[in-house]
């Protein structure tokens, strides 16, 4: 999907020539601005990661764009500090960063490949790992610490709401029970209880029955969507006149979160009641993206992990002149 998400940003991206900086809020294994420095050889790009191990991946694979690329270690709703920071020694992206705005911006949301691969990490099912999930892995909450202090009702909560799990409180009991005999440490005796909790009737149609399981988990212990909350009213502060930001979910609770702020920051705030639009109050941005576009075949076939998700992008409306 690397080629749609360039020509997403490509017209402001083009325009700006060699003002334009693109922000690559989930940098990851770096794939997606590797294209774009390639794709645009004037941009430069600054790439966010709260996984210190992926940034070091990045960067090295980045380095013979040599300064047209700035990687920082934060998470992606906190760029502000260290953007700011790093313009302020003048480094070259950041710094165009600050004075004009970013011409795109690209949210690929979740898990890298490189993560699931990490069996240590404990973001995969199928292996018995340790229950950790921490995508920056220096600080924070593990997945063994949710499961060995939450209550009965916030378990039940986050795999309703994080997971949609149906049988979200039963499980939530056996993990009350369970911890009781000795505490949680590794996924096998996680996946264990689920095949023992779940009915196996629901198991044929539900998938893995550690899946949703493990999507909870993980949502909760990065706080993932508190995360898109807050940067999507950041990042659309930041944009250019004519910049764009595109983001990739691949949860329905992600894709919710976006339609939402999109649909806040792209309608008008007139008053009801008044014959006309009051230019004050007109919405400052639109949308790009008709709904929310999908994967096509040809891209599921190529890497099947682009078939849950979901695109939505939008636009700065202003005069791109004004930069
Ligand atoms: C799906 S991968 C991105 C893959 C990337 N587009 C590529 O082409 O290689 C998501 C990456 O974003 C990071 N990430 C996810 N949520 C984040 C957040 N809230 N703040 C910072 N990084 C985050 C993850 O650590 C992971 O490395």
């Amino acid at each position: 999907m690397r080629e749609r998400m360039a020509s997403l940003i490509q017209p402001p991206v083009e325009a700006f020539g060699k003002r334009a900086v693109i922000l690559d809020g989930t940098l990851g294994a770096g794939g997606h601005t590797e294209y774009f420095l390639t794709t645009f050889p004037d941009a430069m790009v600054v790439g966010l990661d709260r996984d210190e191990h992926s940034l070091a991946a990045a960067r090295k694979r980045l380095a013979p764009f040599g300064d047209r690329f700035l990687g920082l270690y934060c998470r992606f709703d906190q760029f502000e500090g260290p953007l700011a920071d790093a313009a302020s020694r003048e480094v070259a992206p950041a710094a165009a960063a600050v004075a004009h705005g970013f011409a795109g911006a690209l949210f690929d949301l979740g898990v890298s490949s490189m993560q699931l691969d990490q069996v240590e990490r404990g973001f995969a099912y199928r292996v018995d790992a340790p229950l950790d999930m921490r995508m920056d892995d220096s600080s924070g909450i593990t997945a063994a610490d949710i499961l060995n202090t939450y209550s009965h009702g916030e378990l039940a909560r986050i795999l309703k709401n994080y997971g949609d799990e149906r049988f979200a409180g039963k499980i939530a009991s056996a993990i009350v029970r369970e911890r009781e005999k000795e505490p949680f440490s590794t996924s096998g005796r996680l996946v264990e209880l689920l095949y023992a909790t779940i009915p196996a009737a629901s198991r044929r149609s539900g998938g893995h029955p550690a899946k949703r399981t493990f999507q909870a988990l993980r949502v909760e212990v990065n706080r993932e969507l508190e995360a898109i909350e807050n940067v999507i009213p950041k990042v659309l502060e930041h944009l250019a006149p004519g910049g764009r930001a595109v983001f990739m979910s691949y949860q329905s609770l992600e894709d919710k979160i976006v339609k939402r702020e999109f649909r806040e920051a792209t309608t008008s705030k007139t008053p009801p009641g008044l014959p006309m639009d009051l230019p004050e109050y007109a919405a400052k941005f639109r949308l790009i993206t008709r709904g929310a576009e999908k994967a096509t075949e040809a891209e599921i076939a190529e890497n099947p992990r682009s078939a849950p998700v979901r695109v939505r992008a939008i636009e700065a409306i202003g005069d791109q002149s004004e930069n």
